[in-house]
């Protein structure tokens, strides 16, 4: 038994979803969505529509059998219409699963009943009894939808939701089927069918409201309000027409507005942006970059008011964390709206500390170039500020690079580094891939204790021979290893991390320069470091 604050989370990214245009999907990346479905914790899977053809009805049949055997299994569904034919079939897709559901639906607006259906009222009525009998017969578990129930009369609605409860229906969904109410309305609609049903109490109330007007979430969220407990969705809302509700904007709403709504769900959060990708990478349906939870600018700030209020308070501009959607770090894009405070910030992650005057005369170049281009990356900051900083010599640099890797053999590589001495090093080794094995190489080479922490690749220009730029964060495990020269400058702050970055069209080749910039940059900052500490040292014996 759920508590009375819990909504039930249906998704039909599977069935709803898959009837957006050019969303097919074959059985084997349906498996993989509903095993992401369940990890995420949805309560309940509409699996498909098993009547539309045979590959449908052998994709819901293989997620019934194989997704959810554990203690907290979720509903397996498929959907009929109200027809027995339909029914059975749907019964065949899921009646292998531990907990499946039947849903079966007919129109209930004039307009459908009368230009779809060409059926009365009371033909509908005695359809819905002698249907919804027909899977109860089947199945414990029935859901009955009342298609286009947002344009429908409400004083019939209520007939055919008391008839569909009396023959079996355990839970009544309320379709918003072509997006046409507003929330107000919505809200009073489901409240009119918890006043006015006799044996509303018998059934959970569900809601299914679609996005023509942008109004899905909103419309959902009062029918939550009103009484329903069962919100059906999809991820990224995808669907027919302009989609459904989306799963993520709806849990991240009951999540962030807890004490408003005062409803909870069972997804876990930290799922929601990984099951998005992979919904959209599946689907071929990318997520827009201002898509609210999942979108790639939903946790990116651009102007220089939010980045300065950023860096001082996330709360200033964030009402949630991208960590609770498991969407990684907020990002601060340098462009032609960023302040001084986040150049200043991000120069010092890349391992740059200039003096106030260098900074001016970088930032005003800075912003130059960012009137130009949408957003400046971190290769162009560096070259950007490269005329602010004395001449360095690298300290390691490639001289050469093989690498042997396959489904036949172990990948390995063979590295040629000068040193900082000016000889030349030779190491090899192996990895669990080419880079892999390149950065031990490395290593082997430059002995420093360091930890890749980020490693990142991007295509710079379109097409097979695109330019590949690597970026690479590494941890300085410094103060494992080295000696304090001077009890309060021990070696560098744990903390330390350093940028590197590499461009190449020889995608491991980009990595390796990517990682020996991070490692040089590390090492400047240890031998700068040592000179202030050694200074520091030196005074302070000859004031003894
Ligand atoms: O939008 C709708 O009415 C539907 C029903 C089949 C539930 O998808
Ligand atoms: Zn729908």
């Amino acid at each position: 038994m759920e508590a009375s604050d819990y909504v039930r989370i249906f998704d039909t990214t599977l069935r709803d979803g898959e009837q957006s245009p050019g969303a097919t999907m074959n059985a084997a990346e349906k498996l993989e969505i509903a095993r992401a479905l369940a990890r995420l914790g949805v309560d309940i899977i509409e699996a498909g529509f098993p009547a539309a053809s045979p590959d449908d009805l052998a994709a819901v049949r293989s997620v019934a059998e194989q997704v959810g055997r554990s203690d907290r299994a979720p509903v397996i569904c498929a959907l009929a219409r109200a027809s027995a034919h339909d029914i059975d079939l749907a019964w065949e897709g899921v009646r292998l699963a531990i907990r499946p559901r039947i849903h079966t639906f007919i129109a209930t607006s004039e307009l459908h009943m009368r230009h779809k259906l060409r059926m009365s009222r009371a033909e509908v009525v005695e359809r819905v009894r002698k249907t919804v009998r027909h899977a109860r017969n089947l199945c414990d578990d029935v859901e009955f939808s009342a298609e286009d129930a947002g344009r429908s009369d409400h004083e019939f609605l209520w007939t055919v939701v008391e008839a569909a409860i009396e023959a079996g229906a355990t839970t009544i969904n309320i379709p918003d089927t072509v997006g046409y109410t507003v929330p107000d309305e919505f809200g009073a609609l489901i409240a009119g069918i918890i006043s006015h049903v006799p044996n509303v109490d018998k059934a959970i109330l569900s809601v299914h409201c679609h996005d023509d007007l942008g109004l899905a979430n909103a419309n959902t969220l009062a029918g939550l309000r009103a009484g329903a407990r069962q919100a059906e969705v999809t991820i990224n809302g995808i669907g027919e027409r302009a989609g459904n509700c989306a799963l993520e904007e709806l849990v991240m709403g009951l999540h962030t507005r807890f004490w408003l709504h005062r409803l909870r769900s069972g997804i876990d959060t930290t799922q929601l942006v990984r099951t998005s990708r992979l919904v959209a990478s599946v689907t071929g349906i990318p997520v827009p970059p201002n898509k609210a939870v999942v979108g790639a600018n939903a946790f990116a700030h651009e102007s220089g008011i939010h980045q300065d209020g950023m860096i001082k308070n996330a709360e200033t501009y964030e009402i949630m964390s991208p960590a609770t959607v498991g969407a990684g770090a907020t990002q601060l894009v340098l462009g032609k709206h960023s302040g001084r405070h986040a150049f200043a910030k991000r120069l010092g992650e890349l391992g740059y500390l200039l003096e106030d005057a260098q900074l001016d005369s970088a930032f005003a170049r800075f912003k130059h170039t960012a009137e130009r281009k949408k957003s400046v990356t971190d290769a162009e900051l560096e070259a950007l500020i490269a005329a602010e900083l004395p001449e360095r010599a690298d300290l390691w640099s490639l001289e050469a690079l093989q690498v042997g890797c396959g489904t036949l053999s172990l990948a390995t590589a063979s590295v040629r580094l000068r040193a900082p001495d000016g000889t030349t090093r030779v190491a090899a080794a192996v990895g669990t891939g080419p880079v892999d094995a390149a950065y031990r190489a490395i290593d082997d080479l430059v002995c420093r204790p360091a930890q890749l922490v980020d490693y990142s690749v991007r295509s710079v220009t379109g097409g097979i021979d695109a330019l590949a730029e690597v970026s690479v964060r590494v941890v300085s495990n410094e103060n494992a290893t080295v000696r304090p020269l001077h009890p309060q400058h021990d070696a560098l702050p744990e903390s330390s991390t350093w940028r590197g970055h590499g461009a190449d069209t020889d995608i491991v080749v980009a990595s390796v320069k990517a990682y020996l910039a991070a490692l040089n940059r590390m090492m400047a900052a240890a031998v700068a470091f040592r000179a202030v500490a050694a200074a520091v040292a030196v005074e302070e014996v000859s004031s003894r």
